[in-house]
């Protein structure tokens, strides 16, 4: 199959990285891809945004699958423009989209499935979480505790001049529950974790993501199924009621809470660096996967997984999540892989055969073991052989899960 992957972060890397390894594959493209994924694709400078430019690629290419990593063209729709031309693409269209990229419409299509969220407030009195309704990259969500806090949050979603949503405080562990999607059908991934905030002890500004480990210790099979049957499941259901089937990746932010489990968010895409963490310890062929999804049809496909752990820490620049640092260079990624660790390239680029910072979020070091604590151990000894100027990394990355911390899906957490 020719395959066509749009984007150039961490997580298109680690689907390449998958992709690649699939016998059914016999050409993969990247637009625009990194200096990561062209180790294993032929990369097109065309951006993911550009929906007319990776229209015209992937004809010209003559590619039978596009997939779409990131947010921003699904909400606008390019998996639209691309099946109007009769090209299977794993990415939900402009309708089912908007799951991620309005949360009044997720909580719209949340009450008519019965899926269990943060309740919404008519009044926004602390506490309470003030939200962007539209797309935020990461920085439209407000927890307030305090009037103070509310009063800055009211301000800050202002200023993004977007509607706002207000709902209630919600407290537990969080964890991330993808699912791939053929528009009726969910077959469930493995539960992952993973760690906003910029600094250690869940301190800081919220993050795309600083690192992340799968599975959850307690979020094993049959508990998976569990949430997907009372999540995913009525959600596709609506969705394909409202004539905007999903197909793709289905991903719930799930917050388990003492009254159970609750949604926090949905995104139309893999998680970003949940995906580092979760993809290596898949079996089988992906591809094979995502081809069915597209082509609507999930029926008799199985995903298998590895009993291994996987930790991805994320090394940033020293201005993330603010800023992000161009230009600097980067050593010690083969020294890392030395180590037995998976680097997926997040924000680098290649200045002659120097390769430098790109971005905020720079690399991402996946380390595989038999415990999350060797998994853990694997993943920051690889970190420790990489260095460029101003790089940060959090030292918590699946720290709890290492330690022998178990949730449950009613809330309970076991030391
Ligand atoms: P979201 O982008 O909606 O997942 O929100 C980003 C982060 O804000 C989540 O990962 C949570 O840590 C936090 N958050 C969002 N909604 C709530 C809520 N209702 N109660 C508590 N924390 C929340
Ligand atoms: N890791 C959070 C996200 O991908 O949105």
């Amino acid at each position: 199959m020719r395959v066509l992957l749009v984007g150039s972060g961490g997580r298109e890397h680690a689907l390449a990285w998958k992709l690649a390894q699939s016998p059914t594959l016999t050409e993969l493209h990247a637009a625009p891809g990194n200096p990561g994924i062209a180790g294993l694709a032929d990369c097109h400078p065309i951006r993911a945004e550009d929906a007319e430019g990776l229209l015209g690629l992937a004809r010209s290419l003559d590619v039978e699958l596009v997939v779409v990593g990131p947010e921003v063209p699904l909400v606008v729709g390019l998996a639209d423009v691309l099946r109007r031309f009769g090209i299977a693409v794993f990415g939900p269209g402009k309708r089912a989209a908007a799951i991620e990229g309005s949360k009044s419409f997720a909580k719209d299509v949340m009450a008519a499935a019965g899926v269990p969220t943060a309740a919404q407030l008519p009044i926004a009195r602390p506490p309470c979480v003030v939200k962007a309704d539209g797309l935020a990259a990461g920085k439209g969500v407000f927890v307030c505790r305090s009037q103070g806090e509310l009063d800055a949050a009211l301000r800050a979603v202002g200023s993004l001049g977007d509607r706002v949503v207000v709902e209630e405080l919600l407290e537990g562990e969080e964890v991330s529950l993808f699912a791939v999607c053929d528009g009726r059908a969910a077959l469930p991934l493995l539960s992952a974790q993973d760690f906003k905030r910029a600094h250690d002890g869940d301190e800081g500004p919220n993050t795309g993501g600083m690192g992340a480990y799968a599975p959850v210790p307690g979020i094993g099979a049959s508990e998976v199924e569990e949430l997907v049957a009372r999540i995913h499941r009525p959600v596709l259901a609506e969705l394909a009621r409202r004539n905007a089937p999903f197909i793709g990746l289905l991903y719930a932010g799930l917050m388990l809470t003492s009254s159970g489990p609750r949604v926090l968010e949905f995104n139309c895409r893999f998680g970003d660096p949940e995906t580092q963490a979760l993809v290596p310890l898949l079996d089988g062929d992906l591809l094979s996967v995502l081809g069915a999804a597209a082509s609507g049809d999930l029926g008799g496909v199985a995903v298998g997984a590895s009993a291994a752990s996987a930790v991805t820490v994320v090394a940033t620049a020293d201005g993330y999540p603010a800023a992000g640092d161009r230009g600097t260079e980067i050593t010690g990624v083969e020294e890392a892989e030395a180590e037995g660790a998976l680097v997926f390239h997040a924000g680098t680029a290649l200045h002659g055969d120097r390769l430098v910072t790109n971005g905020g979020r720079i690399v991402a070091v996946t380390g595989l073991g038999q415990t999350v604590t060797r998994a853990r151990d694997a993943a920051y000894a690889a970190v420790s052989r990489i260095e460029f100027a101003g790089m940060r990394c959090r030292a918590d990355i699946a720290m709890g899960a290492a330690s022998g911390v178990t949730l449950s899906v009613s809330g309970g957490r076991r030391d």
